[in-house]
């Protein structure tokens, strides 16, 4: 199903509902008000009413939302209803976490690939798949690979990425701090713990 344009506020927070709602349907919750979603999540319910109403009313007056029916169509909204495989690029201390981490499996997200210009490391194989030479990252559209995890250095991130996008790559999560130029047609989103921390002791008592 097609939508309208969605902000990318709404659609950062459609994943945040998705955490909460998986969690209620593990718990074997059937039913959720926006409230009771709002309270679990800390956000607020207005919030949560409006970004559900882009995409058609689901919930019931007094009753709420089915937890299972709104868990499918946000993962359909997001298209998380297929897998998607990611290529890994950077297979140093974060990129080996990232590809330990079982966590991105749940929501169809599947680490295929991993690429590194480390001849040490070229050829190694973990939970059974090789680390390629990055020469290699051109074949990723035949492979039908077009999302991307970037853990290279900063100064190689831009290049990298340029490969990327080159081989048809369409979404890519960066660590590298620093922001990335790409086409329109591709996404970018950006993770950078540094900076969230650094906001963490300006909520320390003053002391
Ligand atoms: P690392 O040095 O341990 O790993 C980098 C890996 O990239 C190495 O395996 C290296 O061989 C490979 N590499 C270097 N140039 C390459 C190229 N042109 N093509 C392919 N592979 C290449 O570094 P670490 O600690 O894993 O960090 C990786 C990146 O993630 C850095 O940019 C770092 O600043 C960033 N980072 C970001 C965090 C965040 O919160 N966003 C947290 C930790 C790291």
């Amino acid at each position: 199903m097609r939508y309208g344009r969605i902000p990318d506020e709404t659609i950062r927070r459609l994943s945040t509902y998705m955490r909460g709602l998986v969690g209620l349907f593990h718990e074997g919750i059937e039913k959720v008000s926006s409230t009771a979603l709002a309270e679990a999540l800390h956000m607020n319910p207005p919030q949560i009413r409006k970004d559900l109403s882009y995409f058609g009313a689901f919930g019931t007056p007094g009753v709420g939302y089915e937890v299972e029916k709104l868990l499918n169509h946000i993962k359909d909204i997001l298209k998380l209803n297929n897998t998607h495989s990611t290529a890994l690029v950077g297979f140093g201390n974060l990129g080996s976490a990232l590809l330990k981490y079982p966590g991105f499996s749940p929501y169809g997200l599947d680490i295929v690939a991993v690429f590194d210009d480390d001849s040490a490391k070229i050829g190694k194989k973990i939970n059974g798949i090789e680390v390629e030479d990055v020469s290699r990252i051109k074949d990723l559209e035949k492979r039908e690979i077009r999302l991307a995890i970037l853990a290279v250095p900063a100064n190689a991130a831009q290049e990298t990425t340029d490969k990327l996008v080159e081989a048809g790559v369409r979404g890519v999560l960066n660590f590298a701090p620093l922001y990335l130029k790409v086409p329109k047609k591709v996404k970018v989103i950006t993770i950078d713990i540094a900076t969230d921390l650094a906001r963490l002791p300006y909520y320390l008592p003053a002391g």
